[in-house]
């Protein structure tokens, strides 16, 4: 894999002289113009805010549609993968690039609970933050100081590579897991080798020794399936974030550190924690649905209909369809009646009616219902986004793994348009105004 074709010449003209540069495609038609000599044939520069139209590397990992809805892991369907997978098979896939066989799979599986302890002095670190403190600044913080108890950094191949990755997705849960605990000043709970990847989470989550925990088999059905729709979504903003600080050969625990970071805005990952905190206040205020659609269309009103819109879906984030159904599938089997998600329905069906949404291809995004789901399974609010970051750790790894191994990468590093002021002289202090 990792081949494109050359399938043509786009030609700039430019002071009247003529640039050609190649036209490469991808396994799936994508065309792109392989420009890496612009600058030194033509002296100029291209200037894409936000990267709409740039593309910042070849990948095999995951392919989107976004006019068609489609969305792929290593070229499997992403509701294939929901409804047939585990989280822990679609990680596997998305770092080995083929799903596990039996025995890849159990030895996977013994590699995550053999690691999901934390050093017991990690431990103590939960103390010394206030209980009000974000789980996403924890987690983040955790995450880079994984290098410091785990230095064997040189994320290496084969087996190798299968400890590190094994390492770093057990953990992650881990600490996510403690976070919650340790806002909630209960004790923390320890992984068990009897448990799988989510039930283990769950149980670090939910068992206190006053209160035992039941595992219900449809909320860890639920909770796979939510991660899965998280697990990788190509060059969004933290997964560009990971690669650009593993481009300058930073270490893969500091690059995830920086994906978690970059994925807790609320145009982002946070999204999820955002629409429910929407909904609520919708609820809370009284609002109407039609008052919150034109609120959210003018632009002096800072109210936005979060988990709506993408930069790259112009059509229904498939990932939203599915979640939306394991919403509805979750409450109705925890016999759980959620007015926000009744709010939910209403916004979506009015938004997708609305000229306003429908001209500028605004449909719901995977943020928009997987907040109910999470709140039925009693997850707090502020946790979503630690729960979208456990789901993303795979995807992360598999781009920081295939940026460190591909020849054509460099260390990332953007040109810009200079506007600022032209050359002049320091006026000594006593003569400023
Ligand atoms: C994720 O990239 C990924 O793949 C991300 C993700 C992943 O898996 O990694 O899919 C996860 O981050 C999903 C997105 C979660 N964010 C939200 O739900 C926040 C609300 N959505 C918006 O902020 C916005 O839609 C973005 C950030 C998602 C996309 O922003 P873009 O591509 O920069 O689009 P834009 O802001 O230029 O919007 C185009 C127009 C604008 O209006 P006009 O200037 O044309 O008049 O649409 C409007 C925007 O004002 N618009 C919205 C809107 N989203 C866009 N108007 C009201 N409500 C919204 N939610």
């Amino acid at each position: 894999m990792h081949e494109v074709k050359e399938v043509g010449a786009a030609e700039l003209i430019y002071e009247g002289n003529s640039y050609k540069y190649p036209v490469i495609e991808g396994s799936e038609g994508e065309r792109s113009i392989r420009m890496g000599s612009l600058r030194a044939d033509t002296k100029l520069i291209s200037y894409d805010p936000g990267y709409g139209n740039t593309a910042s590397c070849i990948s095999d990992i995951t392919f989107i549609d976004g006019e068609k809805g489609i969305l792929r892991h290593r070229g499997y369907p992403i509701d294939e993968l929901a409804n047939n997978c585990t989280f822990i098979e679609v990680a596997y896939l998305l770092v080995h690039g083929h799903l596990p066989n039996q025995n890849q799979l159990t030895y996977f599986s013994r590699l995550l609970n053999r690691h999901s302890l934390i050093h017991e002095d990690m431990r103590n670190f939960f103390k010394n933050y206030p209980d009000h403190a974000h789980p996403m600044a924890i987690l983040s913080a955790m995450m880079v100081s994984l290098s410091s108890f785990y230095p064997e950094l040189n994320v290496g191949e084969g087996e190798e590579m299968d400890l590190t990755v094994a390492r770093l997705l057990a953990k992650i849960r881990t600490l996510a897991a403690l976070s919650y605990k340790q806002s909630e000043g209960h004790p923390h709970v320890y992984p068990s080798s009897k448990m799988t990847y989510v039930e283990n989470f769950l149980n670090m989550m939910f068992y206190t020794p006053v209160a035992n925990y039941e595992l219900d088999p449809v909320t860890v059905r639920a909770l796979n399936k939510l991660l899965i729709l998280h697990a990788d979504h190509e060059q969004n903003c933290s997964t560009s974030a990971v690669r650009l600080v593993g481009s300058s050969g930073a270490n893969l625990y500091a690059s995830i550190a920086a994906g978690i970071c970059a994925l807790w805005g609320p145009l982002h990952g946070g999204a999820n924690q955002a629409v429910i905190e929407m909904l609520d206040q919708i609820r809370r205020e009284g609002l109407t649905i039609d008052a919150c659609i034109e609120r959210s269309k003018d632009k002096d009103d800072p109210f936005r209909l979060m988990g709506f819109g993408h930069r790259v879906y112009k059509s229904y984030d498939p990932r939203a369809k599915i979640a939306k159904q394991a919403c509805e599938d979750v409450l109705n089997k925890l016999g759980i009646k959620d007015e926000l998600l009744d709010i939910a329905i209403q916004l979506e069906d009015r938004a997708l009616n609305d000229d306003y949404f429908v001209s500028r291809k605004l449909y719901p995004n995977v943020d928009f219902y997987t907040g109910i789901t999470l709140r039925a399974m009693g997850i707090p609010t502020n946790m979503f986004t630690v729960i979208f970051a456990i789901g993303r750790a795979p995807g992360w790894i598999a781009h920081w793994l295939e940026q460190r191994d591909d020849p054509d990468q460099r260390i990332g590093r953007p040109r810009q348009v200079y506007t600022g002021p032209q050359e002049r002289k320091i006026i000594p202090i006593e003569n400023r105004d």
